[in-house]
């Protein structure tokens, strides 16, 4: 079997590109650190006068517990558990048709490729609900699929014919389904007119500084403005202007070179692009894969894009504006100006945060347009102090030409500038009741250790307090002044995630963790309409070692005033829960299930012998309150 199809994108990275083993570290900062002087750091920071409440001191939340759910504890069930009190339906599944026309997902053969194509999609990840004239469109990101799963009814596990790797293909993308409630029971409307698939090949518009230049032209495209299709979507975003963000991440494991030994440019090596693909095997059936034959492809992707899910002919628009990276998610704010500012992560070990401000403001019914094409891009470095700034990726600060090349190469230009490197930021969320900004920074087995993809140092300390970071930690800031341009900011770590029951020091955790509440590597991050923030988590379910009690996958309710974590819902076996929105009344949650058995292990949601299937998840409350 190709052991390609057993690495995660992280560790295939690691395998085409190796860092360099790092020796010369300044370990000071970790070897002064207790988890006690830690805590008491992150505290003394909460004394700075423009933060208010910003860290409030731990024995003053038991006062204030918001929580209307007793807590869930943790397990390792096939299934999905919820509160009491609370019920869990499955709306839409990988392979559920999308017309009349498409066929009914086929355990034995997992369909063709075109049955895919006019079907939900895998994996799903970020998603968002929309009303529009009274329908309720649900939109999806298909981060990717899971080669063993789809092609699991071959011997090897493998894609044999055209057509398999076709349906994969299919897999990705995004899916625009109108949802309804019938009778307290979620469900996909098919053939609704808004039920769209937007899949690698699908025509999207490039906008913003980087269209046009000489970077993105192609054979196929000698104008630079006009890229095919959307893949490895994860984290998303939406605007005050009724549209939907789809951030491109691990685009690179895609490409491939017939000549196992051709070299990509450094350029290229610095996003993981090599002559070797994850195992997808696109550029088999389609050469714009093939890097060899076009190495300006690549650069054609790794954008956030967006998408008019009221309108299904619009053309999708890649917003180079916001730079070129692994990107999670998109979280817009509204400034008080008016300006809009988009807060972007980059997940990768030692990769940067990154700030969009656009130049022009928003208005209801005003021209949005220009607002994603036009702006400054920023990269955050933080200081041990608790203060942090962002700085300027300009042609001048970067040393790079144009605009046009830092969106293109904006991981080169944010090295330039001296970011400070992060343990792999995920979802960044902004409290909709303070301007507050969370990030969750997943994990990372490089810190202290490795430098990353493009050879900057990985010291311990600041928001990336632990060697080997095996847990993970939400890091928050506080914009000065209240203003999300500003230049600087005040930041605290929020939790860090650990095991105090069988760990001690920083890797017990922040004491907001308990044997109750303990998870590991937060990923999503959102925050409901009540200022309530939801953890979901994509780590280890080992449930023994470091892991022990940690159980499946889970999502949990913070809150950000109190500290105080609960733990709301545990995923079935070898899943990730990410995605989450509301109904336009709140009275329903939506979440999403990713790669349930990717290790083989798992038959949800369906149970006998069926074949695991990503799926978005309604739940509900038995009396029909708010959930959020
Ligand atoms: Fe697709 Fe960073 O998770
Ligand atoms: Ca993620
Ligand atoms: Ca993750």
């Amino acid at each position: 079997m190709d052991k390609r199809s057993e690495l995660s994108f992280d560790e295939y990275d690691e395998r085409v590109h190796p860092r360099p083993d790092e020796c010369e570290f300044d370990r000071v900062v970790e070897a002064s650190l207790s988890r006690r002087q830690l805590l008491k750091g992150v505290l003394a920071v909460g004394t700075v006068a423009t933060l208010g409440s910003f860290a409030v001191p731990q024995h003053a939340r038991a006062a204030a517990s918001r929580f209307a759910f007793a807590s869930v504890p943790a397990n390792t069930l096939d299934a999905i558990t919820v509160p009491q009190g609370y019920v869990a339906q499955v709306v839409a599944r990988w392979g559920d048709p999308l017309w009349s026309e498409g066929v009914e997902f086929d355990h034995a053969t997992r369909g063709t490729g075109k049955d895919q194509e006019m079907a939900f999609g895998d994996n799903i990840d970020g998603m968002d609900v929309f009303s529009h004239d009274g329908h309720t469109l649900l939109v999806v990101n298909n981060e990717y699929t899971n080669r063993s799963i789809i092609w699991g009814n071959r011997e090897e596990g493998l894609a044999e014919t055209d057509d398999d790797v076709l349906k994969g293909k299919m897999a990705h993308g995004l899916t625009v389904v109108e949802i309804a409630d019938t009778d307290g029971v979620w469900s996909i409307v098919k053939d609704s007119p808004f039920n769209r698939r937007v899949t690698p090949d699908t025509e999207m518009e490039i906008t913003g500084p980087a269209a046009g230049h000489d970077l993105m032209k192609t054979a196929a495209d000698p104008t630079g403005t006009v890229a095919l299709g959307t893949w490895n979507n994860c984290g998303n975003g939406s605007t005050p202007w009724g549209t939907y963000l789809a951030c491109e991440e691990n685009f690179n494991g895609y490409f491939s070179a017939d000549d196992e030994e051709h070299e990509v440019s450094a350029e290229l090596q610095r996003y993981g692009v090599s002559a070797e693909d994850w195992g997808y095997g696109w550029a088999r059936i389609d050469d714009r894969f093939n890097v060899e034959k076009n190495p300006n492809e690549p650069n054609r992707a790794g954008y956030v894009v967006e998408l008019d899910p009221s309108d299904p002919e619009s053309t999708p628009k890649k917003r180079t504006a916001l730079g070129r990276f692994k990107h999670e998610n998109a979280e817009m704010v509204i400034n008080g100006d008016g300006r809009v500012v988009v807060y972007l992560g980059d997940d990768e070990r030692g990769e940067f945060l990154y700030r969009y401000i656009s130049n022009g403001v928003y208005a209801p019914g005003g021209e949005t347009d220009s607002l994603l094409e036009d702006g400054k891009l920023y990269a955050a470095k933080f200081h041990d102090t608790g203060a942090g700034e962002w700085l300027e990726l300009s042609p001048e600060n970067t040393g790079m030409a144009s605009m046009s090349e830092v969106c293109i190469h904006t991981r080169i230009a944010a090295s330039a500038v001296g970011a400070t490197t992060m343990d792999r930021p995920e979802w960044v969320a902004a409290n909709p009741s303070a301007p507050e900004i969370y990030v969750a920074l997943t994990n990372n087995k490089n810190r202290g250790i490795k430098p990353n993809a493009g050879g900057d140092l990985t010291p311990v300390g600041g928001p990336n307090p632990r060697e080997a970071n095996l847990y993970g930690q939400v890091v928050r800031w506080r914009p000065n002044g209240g203003d999300h341009t500003s230049a600087g900011f005040a930041w605290d770590i929020y939790v860090l995630a650990g095991n105090p029951t069988v760990a001690t020091g920083l890797n017990a955790g922040s004491d907001n963790l308990s044997e109750e509440n303990m998870f590991n590597s937060p990923d999503g991050l959102k925050f409901d309409s009540n200022g309530m923030l939801w953890i979901q988590t994509d780590g280890n379910y080992s449930n023994a070692d470091e892991f022990a009690g940690h159980g499946n996958n889970q999502m949990l309710a913070a809150d950000p005033r109190t500290g105080e974590i609960q733990r709301f819902l545990v995923g079935p076996n070898e899943c990730e829960i990410t995605g989450l929105t509301w109904s336009a009344d709140k009275r329903t949650m939506f979440v999403g299930v990713q790669h349930p058995g990717e290790d083989g292990n798992s038959h949800w949601p369906e149970g006998g012998d069926a074949v695991p299937r990503s799926a978005v998840v309604a739940i509900r409350r038995d009396d029909g309150a708010i959930v959020g």
